[in-house]
């Protein structure tokens, strides 16, 4: 009897010593400052008075990605090169008065409709809804203050693999969009060296949805340099030719015998200036939506960047029908950070998303979000060496 007594409380202390361990492993709080593999600091507040936090997020290998609840931006990344360097290759700022003095869009979550729509005008079910002209005539990434500027609601998960929980709630008619909008959007630093975006969605009215981050790479770590001499794959036999204004014509044009063809790799460089090429001319360089040659919604490697010098390498893995390849055209010295002026071509990005003006282009796939519906896709930004 004495020992099944004393066997019963040999077994629950043991229990409670695993629940407790458990516990430790698997608690989030995110009142303290630091935990295992992610840390928040302070970046500063906000004109309206909200603070902003700054997590650091870190895997076993190394690599360091920093992450704001401002604009959910990323705002430094460390993947290592070729003999094992970690340096930072995203373009951005250590300083939240950066990003509020003029930033384009450096690492943040674009939203509720990332690129371009028509003139600012799209109908919904026999409504129009009118939005701000924030990009000449025409609206850009989810309008003066996109998701891009708002705080976001942060919760960070430890583990060997930590993860950054974002969430917002975008008003009806915010921005002139139709419902209310809940966003989640989790990045996960893998064990692999690829950071994991995983984007959801729900609304309360039908409305039009095409979230994207909008990352600027330089994979040689040095922000004054141009980024002709990256080397570009993109998986795709289609692109997106556009107007002046860059709003696609809504051709699907093949890619084969044009400077748009990156199905086998070529230097961003090789064709940037082509001057007999009126797509290169409106873009000013590359700026255009390339469409996947698999047209499957599963997750699918799309892109790959390599940087000769670094030997790094950037998969980018998505579950989008397409992606914006940018080369930074529009980078003036304006924007500035991490002790540079941030100017024209020193980034690319790789914006995985839904066609521009979807709203408007009833051929494209539609980017329409029902209430009863929940948008969810993924995109991986992975780094290795060769
Ligand atoms: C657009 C560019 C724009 C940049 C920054 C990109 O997604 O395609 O035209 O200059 O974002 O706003």
């Amino acid at each position: 009897m004495k020992l099944k007594a004393l066997s019963l409380l040999l077994c629950s202390a043991l229990l409670f010593q695993n629940c407790t361990s458990k516990k430790t492993e698997t608690t989030q709080d995110s009142t303290t400052s630091t935990i295992k593999s992610i840390e928040k600091v302070d970046f500063g507040n906000l004109p309206s008075g909200e603070k902003a936090e700054l997590y650091t997020l870190k895997n076993a290998n190394g690599m360091v990605v920093k992450i704001t609840n401002y604009g959910g931006i990323i705002t430094n990344w460390l993947a290592p090169d070729k003999n094992g360097k970690y340096v930072d290759i995203a373009l951005g700022s250590d300083s939240l008065k950066d990003y509020l003095d003029a930033s384009p869009y450096f690492g943040a979550l674009v939203g509720r409709y990332g690129n371009r729509i028509a003139k600012g005008k799209f109908t919904l079910d026999g409504k129009t809804y009118t939005l701000a002209q924030n990009n000449g005539v025409n609206a850009l990434h989810g309008g003066k203050k996109g998701f891009d500027k708002v705080l976001w609601n942060a919760t960070p998960i430890d583990g060997e693999e930590p993860q950054l929980k974002l969430t917002y709630t975008s008003a009806d008619g915010e921005e002139g969009y139709p419902g209310k909008l809940d966003v989640e959007v989790i990045y996960t630093l893998q064990k692999d060296n690829s950071l994991k975006i995983d984007y959801q969605a729900k609304t309360d009215k039908a409305t039009v949805v095409n979230l994207t981050n909008h990352a600027y790479f330089n994979l040689t770590g040095d922000f004054t340099k141009e980024v002709l001499d990256h080397e570009v794959i993109l998986n795709a036999d289609k692109f997106l030719p556009v107007d002046e204004t860059l709003i696609p014509t809504g051709e699907l044009k093949a890619v084969a015998g044009t400077p748009f063809d990156f199905t086998k790799s070529f230097k961003i460089g090789a064709r940037i200036n082509d001057p007999k090429d009126v797509q290169i001319k409106y873009g000013k360089g590359y700026d255009h939506c390339w469409v996947f040659t698999d047209t499957s919604n599963k997750l699918k490697n799309v892109a790959s960047v390599y940087e000769p010098n670094s030997g790094r390498v950037l998969e980018v893995f998505t579950t989008e029908p397409a992606i914006q390849f940018y080369t930074g055209n529009f980078l003036d010295g304006k924007a500035k950070g991490k002790g540079v002026s941030y100017k024209f071509r020193t980034g690319f990005c790789l914006e995985t998303e839904h066609y521009p003006d979807s709203p408007n282009q009833a051929k494209f796939p539609t980017t329409v979000l029902k209430p009863n519906e929940t948008y969810q896709t993924t995109t991986i930004y992975k780094f290795s060496t060769k």
